[in-house]
């Protein structure tokens, strides 16, 4: 959390700053010099000693989040390595691990392999499957095949993209809504089909779709 703390003067004792996150702490050298023409010794020392000690806090915690990283990646290759075709299967392991495929990931693996880390993109753009952005808590996914979009699909797609402002295969910003389209699933007698958070809407009319989108809203809501 960001504080912003007041100016001290320049007689204020390096008080008790550790409260102050990063931010806050070089907020506060720049105003009190504004303030004051010039920035108490006392006062520098101490944020530039709770500074490092942040910084070598983060260090610590970045190379923990490292060392995750690399261990699950080395695990997911040792699994896969004598088999053909591995770095899609390593790919579906990683996309089940996290909902996604998150870049810090990739380019372990392209560490890990010796694929080069461009390779593996153009796998992971190639496959509609893969994510490159953490999954939504809501899915709706509009089935786009023959039967599906011979009864009308497109205008389902074009009417949640306008609702929801994305595109297919996005994510609303607040992060609650993925939309997302498939081939055939199976129900070409309910066309046009769209699967609501796992639960299949069999003959969806464009003027359901805002219904829909209010029920995912009410959720979040009866959630917060
Ligand atoms: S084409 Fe949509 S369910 Fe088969």
């Amino acid at each position: 959390m960001n504080i912003h703390p007041s100016v001290p003067g320049p007689e204020t004792a390096a008080a008790d700053l550790r409260q102050y996150d990063e931010a806050a702490l070089i907020d506060l050298l720049e105003k009190t010099e504004q303030k004051h023409g010039f920035i108490p010794r006392d006062l520098s020392e101490e944020v530039t000693r709770l500074l490092s000690v942040k910084l070598e806090r983060l260090r610590r915690i970045q190379g923990k989040l490292d060392s995750t990283i690399r261990r699950d990646v080395q695990q997911h290759v040792s699994h896969w390595r004598e088999e053909e075709g591995n770095l899609i299967m390593i790919l579906h392991a990683i996309q089940n691990q996290h909902g996604y495929v998150p870049r810090e990931v990739a380019m372990e693996l392209s560490r890990e392999l010796g694929v080069p880390l461009a390779r593996i993109y153009e796998v992971i753009t190639f496959y509609h499957y893969f994510k490159l952005q953490p999954p939504g808590a809501h899915a709706i996914t509009v089935c786009n095949g023959t039967a599906c979009y011979l009864k009308g699909s497109r205008d389902l797609i074009n009417e949640l993209s306008s609702q929801l402002g994305i595109a297919e295969g996005q994510t609303t910003a607040d992060r609650m809504i993925h939309l997302d389209t498939v081939r055939c699933i199976g129900c070409c007698g309910m066309a046009p089909a769209v699967v609501v958070d796992g639960k299949t809407c069999g003959h969806v009319k464009t003027t359901e779709i805002a219904g829909h989108i209010a029920s995912i809203k009410h959720l979040k809501e009866s959630v917060a």
